[in-house]
């Protein structure tokens, strides 16, 4: 057993296998699971890996850090765009890496930019699309690539007419300084209509003071053949095919 964390919640860290399985405070389940966990006055949501097959426990006991810990190193360097991280704790099974938990302080998010995107009328939606180009680009400069930049990712709370961004499920990202390009392909999972891509990419160019038709022009680019590529995935395993 592995584990780092904020000194003050040691004892709920060491404690957390129980409490994840008897707890039924499920918010999401997908290939992960995320509970929300009240300590004292407290919310927190703790993030299960789970490994299954046997040559990923081998490779993430020996070769590569678990996802729970590059979710916390990751937050701990990119502090401002994320939930406060509070720690991370591994399991072994046979010496083998077997579960993992990430703990970070829970958001308390409005909405998605998954709403904004799909509701043609949401309130105030190209304000809100102009600060998140502004969020994107201030990734952007200070070097950070979330490779999972998916709707379901990007977090919105309203203050006083503002809008705070937090990035989640960042245990895949890249730090390295970024071309243009690689700029507006960050936003290719976004999955945004063509016309959304245009209002988007054309605040991120003004960020840039770049030209602005060779960005819109790029960032459609990437997110249509992003389409094409999931889609074909999609009708290969016979799932519905999205536009
Ligand atoms: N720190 C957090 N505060 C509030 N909600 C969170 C937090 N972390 C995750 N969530 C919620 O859980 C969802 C899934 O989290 P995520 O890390 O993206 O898991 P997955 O790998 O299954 O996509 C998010 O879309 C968000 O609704
Ligand atoms: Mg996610």
């Amino acid at each position: 057993m592995k584990s780092v964390n904020d000194a003050q919640y040691a004892d709920a860290l060491l404690n957390i296998r129980s409490y994840f399985s008897n707890s039924e405070t499920s918010i999401h389940k997908a290939r992960n699971e995320i509970k929300i966990y009240k300590y004292k006055e407290d919310e927190f949501v703790i993030k299960s890996f789970k490994i299954a097959n046997l040559l990923n426990k081998f490779i993430y006991t020996y070769l590569k850090s678990s996802k729970a810990e590059r979710s916390y190193a990751n937050s701990i360097r990119i502090a401002d765009f994320v939930p406060k991280p509070i720690g991370y704790i591994e399991f072994k099974k046979h010496g083998l890496l077997h579960d993992s938990y990430f703990v970070s302080e829970k958001f308390n998010f409005d909405i998605t930019i998954r709403e904004v995107l799909h509701k043609s009328d949401f309130p105030d939606r190209e304000n809100i699309f102009a600060e998140f180009a502004n969020f994107t680009f201030l990734l952007h400069e200070n070097n950070i690539l979330h490779l999972d930049y998916s709707p379901g990712n990007i977090l919105i709370k309203e203050s006083d007419g503002r809008y705070i961004f937090k990035i989640v499920d960042i245990n895949r990202m890249i730090f390295k300084n970024l071309s243009l390009d690689e700029r507006l392909k960050n936003f290719c999972m976004l999955w945004a209509k063509d016309e959304d891509m245009k209002i988007i990419a054309g605040y991120y160019a003004e960020l840039m003071s770049t030209d602005k038709e060779y960005c819109i022009n790029k960032a459609i680019y990437y997110s249509r053949r992003n389409k094409k590529f999931k889609n074909i995935k999609k009708r290969i395993r016979g799932k519905p095919v999205n536009v």
